[in-house]
């Protein structure tokens, strides 16, 4: 099974990368992920400034992690003397630098760190939401760099397809989507406290609550500029999710909150998983699926469901959860047709697949 990519004249074996994060701090544990074969290497968001991060700084919980965490807390000299030589060295595939944030920052960073890149990542997390300045800053990057660069978007960003519209014709290869979500806030009931996010109280949320916000993005943007390179992140945590987001317009897929959830194991699972699974949907490799135009078969008719009487085991979960009362267990389940409104909550619940 074919599992290559490529984009921007960056070849990886297979689309998974790291998203940016402690996971990718120094050149230890990238060349660890490295050995774990991933497609690229990205590293954590290297700053001009020192950050001031509270601790404790990440919490995780059953399907999504809250952080306030900034940036590297490595300098820039120690990236430029140590990690990066080091993992220039070492490295036989593609390495993103991932920098931040303003257009001062740029003037410094990238003229810096050019000569150990492959390409850039370039996080706005902190920069607001005025265009304008994230297009001053696309076009200082381009004026220190030929390598190809991508924008990171974060969720609160109100028009993702403007603001790819204003990277791309300022200059940026692409657009790196999405961030994490927020500001959202974690309460502590048992001592009454907000113990994440330093004195705003404000953290931020990502791993597979925000999977579906992530897709979105990455499919409203390449919808709209089709031309335009995309990397997916958010939420991924096994193969079927990488599928995904390569349908709805990504070339290349990063993940990190999945492997702070369910241990740094999963890279290495997920890319050796993705063979079968891509066989599992029909597809011969991960180009075809990068060139699938994703089907959209709206209906407005309403369709009743059909049982499949030999998988129900009557566990009444569809007659628990219908929103408009139209289940109820006789002999059998049966679906009152006039209250039913087609709405197909339970076919997507129902344990066994009974429901079609
Ligand atoms: C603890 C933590 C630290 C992060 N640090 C950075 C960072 O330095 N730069 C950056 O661009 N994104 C950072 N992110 C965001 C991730 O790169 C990614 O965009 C986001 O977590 C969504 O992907 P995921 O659900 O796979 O984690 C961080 C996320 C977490 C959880």
């Amino acid at each position: 099974m074919n599992l290559k990519t490529n984009f921007d004249n960056l070849y990886l074996n297979n689309p998974l990368m790291p998203a940016s994060g402690p996971i990718v701090g120094d050149s230890k544990k990238l060349l660890f992920l490295q050995n774990e074969g991933v497609g690229a290497l990205v590293t954590k968001t290297i700053s001009t400034k020192e950050p001031h991060i509270p601790r404790p700084c990440i919490y995780g919980d059953k399907d999504y992690i809250m952080n306030s965490e900034l940036w590297s807390e490595h300098s820039l000299e120690t990236w430029v003397n140590e990690f990066l030589p080091e993992l220039v060295k070492n490295k036989d595939r593609p390495i993103i630098i991932s920098v931040g944030y303003s257009k001062e920052d740029m003037e410094i960073l990238i003229p810096a760190l050019d000569k150990f890149a492959d390409a850039f990542e370039v996080s706005t997390h902190y920069v607001g939401t005025d265009l304008s300045v994230i297009e001053t800053t696309v076009k200082t990057i381009r004026k220190h760099t030929k390598k190809p660069f991508y924008m990171k978007i974060s969720p609160h960003i109100p028009s993702p397809i403007e603001f790819a519209k204003t990277i791309y014709n300022a200059g940026a290869s692409g657009i790196v989507a999405i961030n994490s979500l927020g500001p959202t806030l974690k309460i502590d009931l048992p001592t009454k406290s907000i113990k994440y996010g330093a004195e705003s109280g404000f953290v931020w949320t990502s791993g597979p609550v925000i999977k579906n916000l992530a897709l979105a993005t990455v499919y409203n943007i390449k919808k709209a500029l089709p031309h335009i390179t995309v990397i997916g992140v958010g939420g991924v945590k096994s193969a079927e999710d990488v599928i995904e987001f390569l349908l709805a317009g990504a070339s290349g897929v990063q993940m990190l909150s999945g492997a702070m959830l369910k241990g740094k194991g999963l890279y290495k699972k997920i890319i050796n998983d993705l063979p079968s699974t891509l066989e599992k949907y029909g597809f011969n490799s991960v180009e075809e699926v990068i060139n699938y135009q994703l089907n959209n078969p709206v209906t407005y008719e309403k369709h009743t469901p059909i049982l499949e009487e030999e998988l129900c085991t009557k566990c009444q979960l569809c007659v628990k959860i219908c929103p408009y009362f139209a289940i109820e267990l006789k002999d059998k389940i049966t679906f009152d047709d006039d209250l039913c409104f087609g709405c197909g909550l339970c076919i997507s619940k129902c344990p066994t697949k009974a429901l079609k």
